[in-house]
């Protein structure tokens, strides 16, 4: 299928092919200074202590959730609108997903409300999914967690760069987790980043991170080091210097690119508001965001199937975010109890439809994008 406005984009150009070329020059491929580098650039980006580069985001949430001692028995709070992978990560360590539901047909964030409802004495964390870069309302999230004395893990794969008064996303509770995912506002093709503030979590994935070994290969190679011990039960979660490197460039990018990412969503809003058949979620939205996603809300009435053919036809790309986690076949067989209702949740899964949005998206598409909507909601009814 050639896409005349694709979903996303690589916010690539030559300096990215060059960056490449010259870490295969430097004959070293993994966990080298070009991963330490990053590290170091990512912290003082989102302002923490400590940042931990891994192969992926999911990577980064099973790290983290180990590394937080969740174990089974545990139940873990998280949204159910969200990239299955958050809640994959708390069946790795044999903890228990506990869904909850979102805030409204404005907030696709999880509700705090819902959030304190489903606390048990076995809770013991939280994952909290700053949905399409629009951070969750963190402050009553922080005090929900204070009183019940729960861990905090923020899903930041959407939200690098959103922030509330100065704090970046990622940096609320323990350990913040990024994807550099193809379509994520930082994209290296697949990698992670980890955050935290707390150095004796930060070593602990850094050895969960590679084997639970004592000493990389980078200090081995460099004569520092001749052997070394294994002290816990850990992975191959290793960043390559590949990864790296178009990470560092990224990251470059990154303010800018999200600048962008604003003005095309004021422009989608400019231009659909007030639309008949379709709503906008997070308008007046009271934090800053990375404008990861723009999703609306089709009215009941409009088949949402018929809606993205018509779309698709005229050469847009859309999609859906998120089929329900709890909806899914795996967890209907395997998770007791997972498949309760959640009404807004079920609600949006049904009838959100996500928008093309990405940094190399064109003000002339944008507007192609919506004149087109426009057209096709009238067709859609039904
Ligand atoms: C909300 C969310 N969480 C976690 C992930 C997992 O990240 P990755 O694909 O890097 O493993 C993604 C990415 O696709 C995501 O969108």
């Amino acid at each position: 299928m050639r896409w005349k406005v694709t979903l996303s984009d690589l916010n690539y150009d030559q300096r990215e092919r060059k960056i490449v070329d010259r870490v295969i020059k430097s004959r070293w491929l993994t966990m080298g200074e070009t991963v330490q580098r990053l590290e170091r650039e990512f912290a003082r980006f989102v302002k923490a202590k400590n940042a931990i580069a891994v192969s992926s985001g999911t990577a980064a949430l099973h790290l983290a959730l180990r590394a937080l001692e969740i174990k089974p028995g545990d139940e873990v709070l998280v949204p159910s609108l969200s990239f299955v992978a958050s809640s994959n990560a708390i069946l790795y360590v044999g903890a228990k997903p506990v869904f909850v539901d979102i805030s409204g047909l404005n907030d696709f964030n999880l509700s705090c409300d819902d959030l304190e409802r489903k606390i048990t004495p076995k809770t013991k964390a939280v994952v909290v999914v700053h949905y399409g870069g629009y951070l969750a309302d963190m402050e009553k999230i922080k005090k929900i967690a204070r009183k019940y004395r729960l861990f905090i893990v923020e899903d930041s794969a959407h939200s690098i760069g959103a922030e509330l008064n100065s704090k970046m996303a990622g940096t609320f509770g323990e350990v913040g987790c990024f994807s550099f995912f193809s379509n994520k506002n930082l994209a290296t093709g697949e990698g992670g980043m980890l955050v935290t503030d707390d150095d004796r979590l930060a070593r602990k994935l850094k050895l969960l991170r590679s084997h639970g070994m004592t000493s990389p290969t980078l200090n081995r190679h460099k004569g520092h080091a001749h052997s070394y011990d294994v002290v816990e039960l850990g992975y191959n979660y290793r960043m390559t210097e590949i990864s790296a490197a178009l990470g560092l460039l990224q990251l470059k990018k990154l303010l800018q690119a999200n600048r962008k990412r604003k003005f095309l969503t004021d422009l989608y809003v400019r231009n659909l508001e007030g639309t008949k058949g379709l709503s906008l979620p997070f308008r007046d939205y009271p934090r800053k965001s990375s404008y990861h996603l723009f999703p609306i809300l089709l009215d009941k009435n409009i088949n949402r199937k018929k809606f993205m053919e018509l779309l698709k036809r005229a050469g847009i790309q859309s999609s859906i975010h998120y089929p329900p986690i709890h909806k899914f076949s795996y967890y209907h067989k395997n998770l007791k109890g997972c498949n309760s209702k959640l009404a807004l949740t079920e609600y949006v899964g049904a009838h959100e439809v996500t928008l093309p949005l990405h940094p190399l998206l064109k003000k002339e598409e944008v507007n192609f994008v919506c004149d087109r909507i426009k057209k096709i909601i009238p067709r859609a009814i039904g």
